[in-house]
């Protein structure tokens, strides 16, 4: 081929914007399963070096005095918090502050002439939150483990988490040439630019859809059905997606891929992702769509549903969030009995 001048530069630029989407080898990849079953997770050691920031947790404050009377005694409008001593209660409040709003301050959540008034939204919401963290802490323990959570784990010093989702506008769905393309076949981010189904989020950590590409059923078909279908099993493919990027893992980190609906062959980390979709559907079914009216119009989607919670909301592109760091450790405060009856039923689809 005989290319002109600019024709070469045009040529290498159009290379080197294809490859730009690429990782810059060389790359470390490390073995986790048996010999021979190509079980391996590959990590970009600059992309680390980047994360390490985004991993760290802020420090400490020091421990609260525990003993006193309690700040429900003290303070009038405590609905959750009142069992805590009243340096708890203030070590708390000055932790609120530095994960979710630093730059705000106590004002963000509270009228400053009067600290038990209701009337802002974010307290409301802050309130909620509390729960949703103490009812994490106390009864998910076989996903969160004594690793826990707090409000940074989502926040991470800012009002709205990183990672959230909303419902996709279909209406503006491309319908060109080749028809309705049904939510898929342009890159999204939340299925990691691949070209499948961009919303795995509503069926599968909203409803509880069942998670599958094999059938254990002749009939029905289809995706509310035994769930093996082609539009099941791309939709599966797209939730996935997410979680691998989610969690900056490849899906060996919780399958052998000779058989990946085998839970024997399957590394344990599988099971604590099982549960780990059935306490996002919880979350999102028990703690954000019920906050859906407290939150202005400007917070909601472009549906008018409210922000929700997926695996990168607490993960943020690590296998465990800031890194296994044992953040509640320091925050006893978080670690309470949350208050009876904080969640309506059992924990929903625990059988799908
Ligand atoms: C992210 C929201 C948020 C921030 C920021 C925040 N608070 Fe609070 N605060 C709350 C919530 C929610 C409650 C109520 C908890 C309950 O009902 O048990 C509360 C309750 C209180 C109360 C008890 C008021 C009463 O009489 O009932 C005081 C005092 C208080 N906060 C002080 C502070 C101070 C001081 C700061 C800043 C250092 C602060 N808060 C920052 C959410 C927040
Ligand atoms: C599992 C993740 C998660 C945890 C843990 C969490 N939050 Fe949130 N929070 C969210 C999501 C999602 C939203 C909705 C974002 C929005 O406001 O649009 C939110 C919203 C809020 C808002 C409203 C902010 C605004 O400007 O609209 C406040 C205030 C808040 N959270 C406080 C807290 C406090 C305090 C804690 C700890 C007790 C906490 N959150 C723990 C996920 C979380
Ligand atoms: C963090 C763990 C995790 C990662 C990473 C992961 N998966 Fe999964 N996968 C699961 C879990 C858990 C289920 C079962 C979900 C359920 O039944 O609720 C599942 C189910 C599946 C199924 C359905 C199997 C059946 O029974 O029909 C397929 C196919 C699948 N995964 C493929 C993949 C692919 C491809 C990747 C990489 C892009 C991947 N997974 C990454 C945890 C993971
Ligand atoms: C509320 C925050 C939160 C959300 C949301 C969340 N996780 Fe986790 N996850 C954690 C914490 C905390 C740990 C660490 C537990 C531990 O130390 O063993 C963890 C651990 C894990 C592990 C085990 C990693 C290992 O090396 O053992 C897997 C797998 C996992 N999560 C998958 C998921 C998947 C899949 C989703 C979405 C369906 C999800 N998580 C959503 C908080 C969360």
């Amino acid at each position: 081929m005989n290319l002109k001048p600019f024709q070469w530069i045009v040529a290498v630029m159009a290379t080197a914007a294809a490859l730009s989407g690429c990782e810059r080898p060389p790359v470390d990849a490390v073995q986790v399963g048996f010999r021979g079953t190509g079980m391996e997770l590959v990590y970009n050691p600059r992309t680390i070096a980047d994360q390490v920031a985004l991993n760290t947790a802020p420090a400490a404050l020091p421990e609260a005095d525990k003993s006193g009377p309690r700040a429900g005694a003290v303070y009038k409008n405590l609905k959750v918090l009142g069992n805590l001593s009243v340096g708890e209660l203030n070590r708390l409040m000055v932790g609120y502050t530095q994960w979710v709003a630093p730059e705000q301050g106590c004002a963000y959540c509270h009228n400053l002439n009067n600290f038990a008034d209701d009337s802002l939204y974010t307290k409301v919401v802050a309130r909620r939150m509390t729960e949703m963290t103490l009812h994490l802490n106390a009864t998910w323990k076989n996903h969160v483990a004594e690793t826990g959570v707090t409000c940074h784990t989502c926040h991470r010093g800012q009002p709205v988490p990183n990672k959230i989702w909303f419902k996709p506008d279909d209406s503006k769905l491309a319908k060109g040439l080749l028809g309705q393309r049904n939510g898929q076949n342009e890159p999204a981010a939340s299925v990691a630019y691949s070209s499948l189904p961009k919303d795995p989020f509503t069926a599968y950590l909203l409803e509880d859809t069942r998670i599958r590409q094999i059938s254990q059923t002749a009939l029905p078909q289809g995706i509310n059905g035994n769930g093996s279908s082609i539009q099941a099993t791309e939709a599966t493919y797209g939730l996935m997606m997410h979680i691998s990027d989610g969690l900056g893992v490849s899906c060996s980190f919780c399958h052998n891929s000779r058989n990946f609906s085998n839970w024997t062959e399957s590394p344990p980390q599988r099971v604590t992702a099982w549960h780990g979709i059935r306490m996002v559907r919880e979350l999102n079914n028990e703690f954000m769509t019920p906050l859906t009216k407290v939150f202005p119009e400007s917070r909601l989607g472009p549906m008018g549903d409210v922000a929700k919670v997926n695996c990168a909301t607490c993960h943020q592109g690590a296998y465990k969030p800031l890194w296994g760091e044992q953040m509640a450790k320091s925050w006893p405060e978080l670690r309470t009995t949350p208050p009876a009856r904080v969640v309506r039923t059992a924990s929903s689809g625990a059988a799908r």
